[in-house]
């Protein structure tokens, strides 16, 4: 019951825990990660400000992390990816950058607060939203979203992996339906990036967002939105971008565009090596590796008795996020069980989508929310299902 040492030899050799919250942010990091955030930092210029030999190096550390995100996803112009602190503001300045009054948007009853809480505030502002309900297993059907468009209806938003049910979201077939009418879609790949391959040269997506710190395996205060080339977009903050100075208005080209103020180059620097670890071990195989935890996962909980698992049977269908509950217990008694009896470090509740969990029928209690990372071993996940067949049958123990 301790992380393997191999990853991360900063950590103490024996750590008391299972982490198995990767979806809420990834944990250990790839050796390196930490060491090179730790380097820039005793280093850091002002990135893009000054012409001096720091500025110039933290500004690469940006370049290089944001030419990795490119090889990552695709994309020729790494200009198009513009580093946010997180994936919620990456999608909270695609949805107020992108929507006007009088706009329609169609989205689905699956998504993550950090969708739903700026699409109501778009309500205020005379923006129509209409919202696709999800089948049983948290996945939505494409032919649903594309009988919603209408006229009006500007923009798409839509989860490419639910953070609850783990459900994967028809995104293509969606994304190519309102290509084909003009409308623009943004896709929330907080659940997936680094951890699915996704190819913005074959997925013809207008905004992706996500965050740095859960499958991209970097820094917290990191994440990115890509945003495709004759988007309009207005940016939500605007001031100092170190480029255009003699100018009072915000520069029009990328990623100055909605860049402005002091970028985390620190950070940058650490997601750049865990950029790097990715595309060395390649998403294919890491998906492989998730897949055949997440099979392990369901087929384990499947023979504890009094275990309901949520999301699809099949886990070609799914992120590696699972989500359960106990027959009879409250989630949160559950998740503290497994923290304080084994280790085991879980998430429990509404994962921030209340909406999520009505979908499924678990509102208001939520579920218990296993997610494996790339670093989690196969012992590590029967460790856990010991622990709970131990919390559901004290006597087994
Ligand atoms: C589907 C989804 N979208 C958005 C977010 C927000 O990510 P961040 O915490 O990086 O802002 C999360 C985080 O849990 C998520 O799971």
């Amino acid at each position: 019951m301790f992380w393997s040492s191999r990853w991360s030899p900063d950590l103490p050799r024996r750590v008391p825990y299972i982490y198995l919250d990767n979806a809420a942010t990834s944990l250990p990091k790839p050796y390196g990660v930490a060491e090179a955030v730790a380097k820039a930092m005793r280093r850091a210029g002002n990135p893009g400000r000054s012409g001096h030999a720091l500025s110039l190096r933290s500004a690469r550390d940006l370049f290089v992390a944001r030419e990795r995100l490119a090889e990552l996803f695709g994309c020729v112009d790494s200009s198009r990816f513009v580093f946010a602190e997180n994936a919620t503001a990456a999608l909270n300045q695609a949805i107020k950058g992108v929507l006007r009054p009088g706009d329609h948007v169609v989205t689905t009853s699956v998504e993550h607060n950090s969708v739903m809480r700026p699409l109501r505030r778009m309500e205020e502002a005379g923006v129509r939203v209409t919202v696709v309900p999800a089948a049983e297993d948290g996945v939505t059907e494409a032919r649903d979203m594309i009988a919603a468009f209408r006229k009006a209806t500007r923009l798409v938003v839509m989860v490419h992996a639910s953070n609850v049910s783990g459900a994967l979201q028809p995104v293509d077939a969606v994304v190519a339906a309102a290509r084909r009418r003009g409308i623009f879609t943004l896709i929330d790949a907080a659940q997936t990036a680094g951890s699915l391959p996704i190819d913005l040269s074959a997925l013809p997506v207008d905004l992706l967002a996500a965050s740095g710190h859960k499958g991209l395996l970097g820094p917290q205060g990191t994440g990115f939105l890509f945003v495709r080339e004759g988007v309009p977009i207005v940016p939500l903050i605007e001031g100092g971008t170190g480029s255009r100075s003699e100018s009072d208005h915000q520069p029009e080209f990328f990623p100055d565009a909605l860049e402005s103020g002091t970028r985390n180059s620190v950070c940058a620097a650490g997601l750049a090596v865990s950029l790097a670890w990715i595309l060395r071990k390649g998403v294919a195989t890491i998906r492989r590796g998730e897949v055949a935890l997440t099979d392990l996962l369901l087929k384990g909980l499947s023979r504890i008795a009094g275990v309901k698992v949520y999301g699809p049977a099949d886990s070609a269908r799914r992120g590696s996020a699972v989500s359960f509950r106990v027959e009879g217990m409250d989630p949160a008694e559950v998740g503290m069980r497994l923290e304080k009896r084994s280790g085991v470090l879980v998430r429990a509740g509404l994962h921030c989508s209340p909406n999520g969990h009505r979908a499924l029928g678990t509102f208001p209690e939520g579920t218990v929310r296993v997610s494996p990372g790339p670093f989690t071993t196969r012992r590590e996940i029967a460790t856990f299902l010991s622990a709970l067949r131990t919390i559901r049958d004290p006597a087994a123990g």
